[in-house]
């Protein structure tokens, strides 16, 4: 193994959970490369494990974003993962949510860049993205289960590529210096698991994550299908689907999963 293996597993060690009441990090596997962390979890779900495994990677080789999107990170720059959970059957609509309010919560800790949340679960900074989550549920004899893939944007120079440097940045292009992958990892299991593991924190969590989306109240263009709507989004419902009023004046039910494209905002 090489002193640059050893040294991003290290990264990653010791970061199970202690506490007997947590549920997210009972059990944490590292890889250096893998092709998509959201695989190895399903297979492990699969296979039996129970709710609370998580999968980091240095590299994936097939790692996927929303709507069959590639998603590409650098080797040992940023933060790719994937958490295990068995919910309830009513809380697998609101898996989205918990992880981009997760994210949101622990960017703050680590920039003075204001971070915001818009629908349905790209977490942004000074008007780029730097995060996205990839929910896929399932189930087998083991019972069903959630893969909640998230992808942070942590040190990669997002800035010196010109295909994503209008669109994407990172903790370190937003702070001119790199930040501790660890610390935000750990930070960041902590947030999902205060969420997840509080049965109140679970039954607020639509209207916690609602309130701050920066959708909400804006004239935007979605893809839905083979359709384009136009409208204004007024709000989310109780599962977070997006209520958007369309030029006839009908509100639409937006699940995440069928809309292509949030292609943009007219105000
Ligand atoms: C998106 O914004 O489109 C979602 C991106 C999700 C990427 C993460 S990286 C870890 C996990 N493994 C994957 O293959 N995808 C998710």
């Amino acid at each position: 193994m090489s002193d640059q293996t050893n040294e991003s597993e290290n990264e990653f060690k010791g970061l199970e959970s202690e506490d007997d009441r947590s549920v997210i990090g009972r059990r944490i596997v590292w890889h250096k490369e893998t092709e998509s962390t959201n695989d190895d979890a399903r297979n492990a779900a699969e296979a039996g494990e129970p709710e609370g495994l998580v999968v980091i990677a240095d590299l994936q080789n097939a790692g996927r974003g929303r709507m069959s999107r590639i998603w590409t990170s650098p080797p040992g720059m940023d933060i790719l993962f994937s958490v295990l959970l068995r919910p309830e059957a009513a809380d697998l609509p609101k898996m989205p949510l918990l992880a981009g309010l997760a994210v949101a919560r622990t960017l703050e800790q680590f920039t003075d860049t204001p971070i915001t949340l818009k629908w349905p679960n790209d977490v942004r900074a000074a008007n780029r993205k730097i995060s996205g989550s990839l929910v896929e549920s399932g189930g087998s004899e083991a019972g069903y289960y959630a893969i909640l893939g998230t992808g942070v944007n942590v040190n990669q120079d997002a800035s010196g590529h010109p295909e994503i440097a209008e669109i994407a940045t990172s903790l370190r292009t937003l702070n001119d210096k790199s930040v501790s992958r660890r610390d935000v990892m750990r930070k960041l299991l902590l947030e999902m698991d205060n969420i997840y593991s509080s049965p109140e924190n679970m039954t607020s969590l639509v209207s916690v994550w609602s309130a701050r989306l920066e959708t909400i109240g804006q004239e935007i263009d979605v893809r839905w299908g083979d359709e384009f709507i136009h409208g204004i989004a007024e709000g989310v419902d109780d599962t977070g689907r997006l209520l958007l009023r369309d030029e006839d004046g009908e509100v639409r039910q937006l699940e995440a999963g069928e809309v292509t494209t949030v292609l943009g905002t007219r105000n």
